[in-house]
């Protein structure tokens, strides 16, 4: 039994699930660039697009998810990795369900898949940083049993913010879930 009672108990007959190659590089980037209702404009898509570059589809595929249709589309997708430096800590990169996906437990299947692979690489703990302004992630991740870490302040929704994380003006929110 799953500690999240909508994680399904496999994906809709119609959606494969498998981990990614090289060669979705080009579609992962449209993902990132379409799938986050707008958020920071053109910029914020480029960002992203930046933030996953082809590496991680050549040496983090093994922890990572893909989710396509009967055409190959992509359905979902999950970036994730075992840190090389703290060996209790996975690592959920980015994470994405194509917008008319949502809300059907997809999101929280690839979690369970994830927190599976990596309890079995002996890994007691999940993390995960998300940007202030993204609400629907917050409460995403809270609802998903991760924590939020203590920041440095606190905005006007009581969210704790680690200030200047990524580099000036580049605020995160961090997230840490026991497994
Ligand atoms: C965040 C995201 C991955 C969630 O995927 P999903 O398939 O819709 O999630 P699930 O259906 O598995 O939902 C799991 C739980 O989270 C809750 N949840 C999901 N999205 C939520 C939202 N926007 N606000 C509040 N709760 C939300 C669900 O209600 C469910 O809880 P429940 O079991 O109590 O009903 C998806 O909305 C998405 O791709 N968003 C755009 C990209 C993004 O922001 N990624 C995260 C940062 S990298």
């Amino acid at each position: 039994m799953t500690e999240h009672a909508r994680v399904l108990e496999q994906l809709p007959g119609h959606l494969a699930l498998r981990h990614p190659a090289p060669a979705d590089h080009p579609r992962l980037q449209q993902a990132l660039a379409g799938w986050w209702d707008g958020l920071g404009g053109e910029a914020g898509a480029l960002q992203r697009q930046l933030l996953v570059p082809r590496l991680f589809l050549q040496h983090f595929a093994d922890t990572s998810f893909w989710v396509e249709r009967p055409d190959h589309t992509l359905h979902a997708f999950l970036i994730g990795f075992l840190s090389q430096t703290d060996p209790r800590v996975a690592y959920i990169h980015f994470v994405g369900v194509c917008p008319e996906g949502r809300r059907e437990g997809i999101g929280s299947a690839l979690y369970d898949r994830f927190f599976t692979t990596a309890r079995a690489a002996g890994r007691t703990q999940v993390r995960c940083i998300t940007s202030p302004n993204n609400r629907n992630s917050i409460a995403y991740h809270t609802r998903m049993g991760f924590h939020l870490e203590p920041g440095d302040r606190i905005d006007d929704d009581g969210v704790p913010l680690q200030g200047d994380y990524d580099g000036p003006g580049l605020d995160r929110v961090s997230f840490v879930r026991k497994l």
